[in-house]
């Protein structure tokens, strides 16, 4: 089918339960991979994810295509696609179909041939060993692969992306479920190659929105405090008088704006300093950050028109 009617390759999952709650999703899921269901196309295992999944996949994809195509020969094609939380590359949906992936639907983008490797990582040996196969079928092993990787241990992530070394142009996409990937990790992807641009999944309303202010103020919430101050790289951050006058007035739109501006800090500490979000529905956000104002015309095309083909004004997301 043409690839503009069906970007993601959907299709019918004839067998989904179209799990009605959480309580029972999770019955049905290992670690998020469906163990009912298998790929109609290749009999290999599917993420399930919400229906809000294209959205996150409309701006990755739009991003990469308008990105490899206006770089690739300035960097004779030094280009490499870096994703942390891949994934098996294929997702049953809770409509009861299925469809690619982030992983998938960027390996099947025309714009795949303008950069030099693709690298996936996640900590789940199933979905690295399903998506070492899809790439296998696909015929672009000389590309592409999947490693087992954690990235609460920083060294092996790095150690998986120096499989593929690269001293070009790297877009690394960070995909995590949470607000749980130390800031640590991505300092060190940062440093230890040539120059990179990051999109991370940011959970600002699914994570920070429904405990910070519990992180904030209550000491059982100690866990939960490290954590952001881990993932945010700020030290501190819930000792700020402004932080801790939000927290008391549940003001969480404010604690939430200067969690993230925390967050922005940290990145332009490591010279990510033009930096952009897209809101993903009323869940999360993309937080796009480079170093070069390029990367950022870049990206405010590719945010300018959303999922429906509607132009999105700038500052409406
Ligand atoms: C939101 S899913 C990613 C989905 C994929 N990017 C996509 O959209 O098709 C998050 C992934 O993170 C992986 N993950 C969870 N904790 C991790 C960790 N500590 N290190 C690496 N991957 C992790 C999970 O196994 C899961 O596949």
């Amino acid at each position: 089918m043409d690839r503009r009617l069906d970007p993601f390759r959907r299709r019918p999952l004839e067998n989904c339960q179209k799990c009605p709650n959480r309580d029972e999703r999770e019955q049905n899921l290992d670690r998020g991979i469906c163990n009912l269901n298998k790929s109609v196309f290749d009999g290999l295992p599917l993420r399930c994810v919400g229906e809000w999944a294209n959205e996150k996949i409309h701006y990755l994809v739009r991003y990469f295509d308008i990105f490899t195509t206006g770089m690739h020969k300035k960097w004779g094609g030094n280009l490499r696609y870096i994703e942390i939380c891949s994934g098996p590359g294929r997702c049953s949906t809770r409509d009861g179909y299925e469809q690619d992936g982030t992983a998938l639907a960027i390996l099947n983008h025309k714009a795949v041939a303008y950069i030099q490797s693709a690298i996936f990582i996640d900590n789940n040996q199933e979905s690295v060993d399903a998506l070492n196969q899809r790439i296998k079928k696909m015929n672009v092993t000389d590309k592409a692969i999947a490693f087992i990787g954690d990235y609460k241990d920083g060294d092996s992530i790095l150690s998986a992306m120096n499989q593929r070394p690269c001293d070009g142009l790297t877009l690394c996409f960070v995909d995590p479920t949470s607000c749980d990937i130390p800031f640590s990790t991505i300092e060190a992807i940062s440093s230890c190659t040539g120059k990179v641009d990051f999109i991370v999944s940011f959970f600002s309303n699914l994570d920070f929105r429904r405990n910070g202010a519990d992180a904030a103020l209550n000491p059982e919430f100690e866990v939960a405090r490290l954590k952001y101050e881990t993932f945010a790289g700020c030290k501190g951050f819930f000792e700020r008088p402004d932080v801790k006058t939000a927290a008391e007035h549940r003001k969480h739109d404010d604690l939430l704006r200067l969690f993230m501006h925390a967050y922005r800090e940290s990145l332009s500490r490591i010279g990510k300093i033009a930096q952009d979000t897209v809101s993903i529905r009323e869940y999360y956000h993309l937080l796009f950050a480079t170093g070069h104002s390029r990367g950022l015309d870049f990206w405010k095309k590719a945010k300018s028109t959303d999922i429906t083909g509607q132009k999105c004004l700038p500052g409406l997301e």
